[in-house]
């Protein structure tokens, strides 16, 4: 893989304030092409947190995880690919037209936008999903609810390293595959438990990693991200 090739694959999640982020961006700004900015920062911040990141020359990953009717979901993504997000997430249980409503949000818009599908979300098991009304397993769910995605026209999936490479079987060569749970050989787990390493998942099928604290707790959060980058390399 090319370094610069290397370098678009992982995705550094900024999970923290917006002072932290900040200072992460301009450190990680020249290395690192892509920031994940979840609920906590964007909903502390707003739409111009995703303004800044683009100014410092970032694609911006928007994780909302939208999920309402499809005229709120059309509008949504509409906002976030407005104030310059270049990939957005939605929930797959929204149902086909919900997430064909974003997408032709996205195609409205002009812009190259990418829309990615939750599918089961990691957090959850048999029993939890039992609990919600579904009662194939996990498994089976990801994957009908991956080809609901695929359907509706998105781009592509957030998924477990785990399930990258049943997805990749399904959604063929062209889908995108993002997965977070990625942890460098000897980093600490945290409260990830289903973990794959950087290349591993790579060579499962995933397109693309969502990779957080290894990079953002690291004493030095720019080697971390360049020890990443040239493992995949
Ligand atoms: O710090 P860490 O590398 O665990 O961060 C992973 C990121 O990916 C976090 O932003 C987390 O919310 C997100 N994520 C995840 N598992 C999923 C979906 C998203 O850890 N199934």
């Amino acid at each position: 893989m090319l370094d610069a090739e290397a370098r678009e694959r992982v995705i550094v999640a900024l999970d923290c304030d917006r002072e932290e982020a900040l200072s992460l961006a301009d450190a990680l700004s020249g290395h690192a092409k892509w920031l994940k900015v979840g609920m906590t920062l964007y909903y502390a911040e707003g739409p111009q947190i995703v303004e800044i990141f683009k100014l410092l020359g970032f694609k911006v990953f928007l994780d909302l995880k939208f999920h309402d009717i499809p005229h709120q979901v059309q509008g949504a993504a509409a906002s976030a690919v407005e104030a310059g997000a270049d990939m957005i997430t939605m929930h797959a249980v929204g149902g086909v037209p919900m997430m064909q409503a974003a997408q032709a949000a996205v195609d409205e818009s002009g812009t190259e936008a990418d829309t990615l599908a939750i599918t089961v979300l990691t957090s959850m098991n048999e029993e939890t999903l039992a609990q919600t009304g579904v009662s194939r397993g996990v498994g089976e769910q990801v994957r009908a609810l991956a080809a609901c995605a695929q359907e509706a026209g998105l781009s592509g999936v957030v998924a477990s390293p785990q399930e990258a490479a049943m997805l990749r079987e399904l959604l063929g060569p062209d889908a995108l595959i993002v997965t977070p749970g990625v942890r460098p050989v000897g980093a600490a787990l945290g409260d990830q438990s289903r973990v794959a390493t950087p290349a591993a998942a790579i060579s499962a099928g995933a397109s693309h990693l969502v990779i957080g604290r290894p990079i953002t707790r690291a004493a030095d959060p720019v080697a971390a991200f360049e020890e990443i980058a040239a493992e995949l390399d």
